[in-house]
């Protein structure tokens, strides 16, 4: 009677643990606990949603897809707009999030006060555009100091042109190269603690990768304070190959930096670096089987390298949320939908999502 006591009771306290397993919610960060934290590009109105609650169980960081950059959080010259980036922080420090801040400068999203003399109408001189980085720089870095654990600091900064070196944006054409140095020394007063990146796409690409290590040695050698390279990973349904993102990988990681991967979206359609109209080719918007077979494997690819180099890379965060907005529904092409993260439009997990976690789960 004892031994049958026993046996009851021990099968009991199995299916209690059982159970309990079952319930505790695991996400993506808990899937690559081992590796990096899992993070993801929000909006403010987004966390008033039930993508709120998808947030706080799949990631452990966040970044604000638009709200911290310079026209929306700065959009007259003494006028800040701390609304979003306010709420999202909030959300952050509530829900135990690590926080990335992006971006302090980029030439995209500028408000239209900033290289222009409110007095002449006339172009700004660099020793104005440079004080009101600094003042930019040192506010925002100042406001967030201690809730934003990282910034990229400078965007996309280094041209795609394969005979240019720095993009010719009017931050180059004002200041020359020394913006970007500047910004950094600017952004390490304000926070000594915070990691700073530097932060750009298309690495894949040899030539623009030789150019964007180029220029991380020379802030080195100069003495900046960069922490470490964000790659932002906009890839798609036809590359990168193995081959290219291992190189790629291999590369940032012997400059001996925080590596961060920090926009990643696989498209489901073939990469296309410009804007453009639609055509009648552009019909076929359906999340197919066969896209959705492509997409598995570069995500499959990506994780697995990610793995791989994961002694460099400390964070991959996933530009937006789910396919339920994108910000590729409108580029390249305005309008043409695509499905190129991880959550469908109804926040359910894709098949990629179990592709890349099932290695995972099973340790
Ligand atoms: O907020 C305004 C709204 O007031 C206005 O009515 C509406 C009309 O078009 O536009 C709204 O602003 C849009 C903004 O997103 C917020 O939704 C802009 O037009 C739109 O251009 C902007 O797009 C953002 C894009 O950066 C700007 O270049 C995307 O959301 C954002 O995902 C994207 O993110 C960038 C990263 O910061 C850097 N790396 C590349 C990445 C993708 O382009």
């Amino acid at each position: 009677m004892k031994l049958r006591n026993i046996v009851i009771g021990m099968a009991f306290i199995c299916q209690c643990s059982h159970t309990q397993a079952q319930k505790t919610p695991t996400g993506l960060k808990d899937h690559f606990k081992n590796y990096f934290t899992v993070g993801v590009a929000v909006s403010p109105q987004a966390l008033k949603t039930d993508e709120a609650g998808l947030i706080v169980k799949e990631f452990n960081s966040m970044t604000p897809e638009n709200a911290m950059k310079m026209g929306p959080i700065h959009p007259s010259e003494n006028q800040y707009n701390w609304a979003g980036g306010d709420s999202i922080a909030a959300f952050a420090k509530r829900n135990g999030l690590k926080l990335r801040g992006h971006c302090l400068c980029w030439h995209n999203q500028t408000p239209r006060w900033l290289f222009i003399d409110s007095v002449t109408g006339k172009q700004v001189t660099k020793e104005v555009l440079l004080q009101r980085l600094k003042d930019h720089i040192t506010t925002v870095v100042s406001r967030y100091k201690g809730t934003v654990y990282a910034w990229d600091v400078v965007n996309e900064a280094i041209s795609d042109k394969k005979d240019e070196y720095m993009r010719p944006s009017l931050w180059y054409q004002i200041c020359g190269e020394e913006f970007i140095e500047k910004a950094f020394r600017w952004a390490h007063e304000a926070d000594p603690n915070a990691l700073l990146f530097y932060n750009d796409y298309n690495e894949i690409d040899l030539v623009k990768r030789e150019k964007i290590i180029r220029m991380i040695k020379d802030l080195k050698a100069k003495g900046v304070p960069i922490s470490g390279v964000g790659l932002q990973g906009h890839w798609a349904i036809n590359e990168p190959s193995k081959g290219q993102l291992d190189s790629t990988l291999k590369d940032f990681s012997s400059l001996g930096l925080n590596m961060q991967i920090t926009e990643l979206d696989i498209s489901v359609y073939p990469k296309e670096h410009n804007a453009r109209e639609r055509q009648a080719t552009d019909v076929d918007t359906s999340f197919s089987t066969e896209k959705e077979q492509k997409q598995i494997d570069v995500y499959k690819t990506c994780f697995e390298l990610f793995k791989k180099y994961k002694k460099n890379i400390s964070s991959v965060t996933f530009w937006n949320i789910s396919d339920r907005h994108s910000w590729l529904d409108n580029f390249p092409v305005r309008g043409r939908k695509d499905y190129p993260l991880l959550f469908d439009a109804q926040l359910k997990p894709k098949k990629a999502y179990w592709e890349i976690t099932k290695s995972e789960s099973n340790k």
